[in-house]
């Protein structure tokens, strides 16, 4: 298993994705305005996107940020490959769909990347990471056994997800920082994996269920970490997540 090496802040903050779970762009640029010059990724979830729309991402990929488009997809096969030709041509570098779609749905929505960019020069659109949402991380074991009907634990669960994912042909998937070790030995240290359910030390957890803090998810061997309301919840976020990005740069 290879680890990130994080040797520098910036190094450090590119791999940090800063979810904007606001409930307009007002808000979300306000937050956006706190973190200037910090290189870390947005991440636009379907709450800000539901009502700021593609305008305001095509704005914020003018100014030049990394955006995770957090939409997670999941609808039939044909629905899915549309969707993922339209967020490809918005230039966003990360989206995301539902591996629980199935793998008919991931590969088409590996078709409608590939149908965007033959619509574009080669080099103008970045490719896409697509990544497969797992099982989300407020789900527990009672959760997915009696409500959604999945038998098992919650990490088998997720690994067959992850290999399912992988076989489709997605880049990586979202899933617990408690799960990257053995989704990496599943899938290849080149799988990606994006972690939310994270909660710097002393935090409050909310309503995730299986939490990490940001050190800890590195260590795990994770690609990036997710990081909501204890950054955006606290009065100074820019402070916050200055103080995350010291905690996770390796000490040289
Ligand atoms: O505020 P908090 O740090 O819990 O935010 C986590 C973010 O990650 C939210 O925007 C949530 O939608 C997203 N997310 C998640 N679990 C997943 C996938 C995405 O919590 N499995």
């Amino acid at each position: 298993m290879s680890k990130l090496k994080l040797s520098n802040r910036a190094e450090a903050a590119g791999r940090i994705m800063v979810a904007l779970d606001y409930a307009s762009a007002e808000s979300a640029e306000q937050l956006i305005k706190q973190l200037e010059g910090i290189p870390c990724y947005v991440k636009v979830g379907m709450q800000l996107f539901y009502t700021a729309g593609p305008d305001f991402v095509r704005r914020l990929k003018t100014r030049g940020y990394k955006i995770f488009l957090d939409l997670k997809m999941h609808d039939i096969p044909n629905t899915v490959k549309g969707g993922a030709e339209s967020v490809a041509k918005l230039g966003v570098d990360v989206f995301n769909v539902h591996a629980a779609g199935g793998r008919q749905m991931m590969e088409a929505a590996m078709e409608g990347v590939d149908k965007a960019l033959t619509g574009f020069q080669a080099g103008t659109v970045t490719r896409p990471l697509v990544i497969g949402v797992t099982q989300l991380t407020s789900t527990n074991e009672q959760v997915l056994n009696q409500e959604i009907g999945i038998a098992g634990s919650v990490e088998e669960a997720v690994l067959r997800y992850a290999v399912l994912a992988k076989e489709a042909g997605l880049n990586g998937v979202v899933a617990s920082p408690l799960e990257v070790l053995r989704i990496k030995a599943a899938c290849g240290d080149s799988f990606v994996t994006v972690t939310p359910g994270i909660r710097p030390a002393g935090a409050d957890v909310g309503d995730q269920s299986r939490v990490m803090t940001p050190r800890e998810a590195f260590e795990q061997g994770t690609d990036y970490v997710v990081i909501g309301r204890p950054i955006t919840a606290f009065p100074d976020p820019r402070q916050t997540l200055e103080g995350i990005i010291d905690s996770i740069v390796a000490e040289s």
